[in-house]
């Protein structure tokens, strides 16, 4: 800058301040300062609206109307037995080591076909694994470190999410689309409920109820609609219809089939039994159809004295864990219930039950489930399943 217009400048400033100083002395009448006010508040109300709800709203996708949610599904896969050689192809025959936590992995993920061979003439997908995985709650980046670690093949190998694989985490929507491409299987969590309720709220859409015919479907829940500060809202308004579709498609109960029967061990053995893949775990008074929707999405424990009432707090008085008590109790064709939904339980399985949520969300571990058929040399079909965790 040259020394002139430093000057100007300078000389510019001093008469700006004794502008300033004649402004000082010229007060403003109440009835200006309150049109001032009024002007200036319409004025700061008009750009907020257009921060806050006009140009936001151009970037909401637009609405896909809900239906009604499966309550009990059907697996649409069955297994095929495996042999040797492809069973030690997939490690299946490695020793199980939880606690080990090796995450030494292959870049690659194997997309090699497996040879399947069909047995039967059923409609349903042959694979060769059912994978069920416990809550991924958005962590993306653990998701497929745990399939890169359970060589999954979208071909060969059919995944169930066990509910609460959305929200809290920072990647929800990129789980979902990785859900539809491949087509995941899934069932739905408390989590997937709410974010169903919050777009429903969002768009003015009915929310969906199960279908189910029984009387009991009041809801527990409750939106929490802050000001749209709350996540499960936020994460709502972002979904498109391909998202909200696939969430809203997740039954709140599956059959899987049979599955392996067997006290704890790495691998199972002849005997079997149907499954059922749940969020949160069943009541053992009540069949699957008399299931209830709230009760199945939050139990972690049987209140007493009866155990025929259900707790999301762990801590209730006369309250036992739901496993436990289910595990004991005697009762006619019982399911294994495979689940999640119970960080603070962990890894935990029992004859009947596979609570399969190991805190992902926590920082702890993200696990799955293999459930595979098994044939020996001599031919006998062994039921096998064997748990693999990656660390979030
Ligand atoms: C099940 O899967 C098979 C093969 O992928 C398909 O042909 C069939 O239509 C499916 N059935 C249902 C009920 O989705
Ligand atoms: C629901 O309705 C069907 C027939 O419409 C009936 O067979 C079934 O028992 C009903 N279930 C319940 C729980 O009421
Ligand atoms: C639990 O069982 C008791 C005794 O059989 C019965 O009186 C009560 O109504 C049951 N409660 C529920 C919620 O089913």
């Amino acid at each position: 800058m040259s020394e002139r217009l430093l000057k100007d400048q300078n000389v510019q400033n001093n008469y700006m301040d004794e502008e300033y100083a004649e402004f000082e002395e010229f007060t403003l009448s109440n009835k200006v300062k309150w049109i001032i006010g009024i002007v200036g508040g319409v004025f700061t109300i008009g750009i907020l609206y257009l921060f806050v709800v006009l140009i936001p709203s151009y970037y909401i996708p637009e609405a896909s109307e809900l239906s009604d949610i499966v309550k009990v599904g059907e697996l649409n896969a069955t297994l095929s037995p495996l042999e040797d050689p492809r069973i030690k192809q997939l490690g299946l025959d490695a020793p199980y080591d939880y606690e080990g936590g090796d995450d030494d992995l292959d870049n690659e993920e194997s997309d090699e076909k497996g040879d399947i061979d069909t047995i039967g003439t059923s409609s349903k997908k042959v694979v060769e694994r059912i994978i069920l995985i416990g809550d991924i709650h958005g962590h993306y980046l653990a998701f497929r470190k745990l399939l890169r670690k359970l060589k999954y093949n979208s071909k060969s190998d059919h995944i169930i999410m066990l509910g609460d694989f959305i929200s809290k985490g920072p990647d929800s929507l990129q789980v979902l689309d990785f859900a539809i491409n491949n087509n995941l299987g899934c069932i739905i969590g408390n989590h997937e409920y709410a974010v169903l309720q919050n777009y429903a709220l969002f768009h003015h859409l009915t929310v969906p109820k199960f279908t189910d015919n029984s009387s009991h479907s009041s809801s527990r829940f409750t939106i929490k609609d802050s000001f749209n500060s709350d996540p499960e809202f936020l994460l709502a308004k972002k979904l498109q219809p391909k998202h909200i579709q696939y969430i809203n498609h997740c039954p709140l109960m599956l059959k899987l089939g049979e599955v392996p029967l067997h006290k704890w061990s790495n691998f199972g053995g002849i005997k079997s039994a149907p499954g059922i893949a749940v969020h949160a775990g069943i009541r053992w008074d009540l069949s699957l159809e008399d299931q209830i929707p709230e009760d199945t999405l939050e139990m972690r424990s049987y209140v007493g004295p009866f155990f025929n009432e259900t707790t999301s707090d762990p801590h209730e008085k006369h309250s036992i864990s739901w496993s436990k008590y289910y595990n004991k109790k005697n009762l006619p064709n019982k399911n294994v219930v495979y689940y999640g939904h119970d960080a603070r339980r962990g890894l935990n399985l029992k004859k009947y039950t596979k609570g399969i949520d190991t805190g992902c969300d926590r920082g702890e571990k993200l696990t799955a489930m293999m459930i595979w058929l098994q044939k020996t040399p001599t031919g006998v079909i062994h039921y096998a399943e064997r748990p693999v965790h990656v660390n979030c």
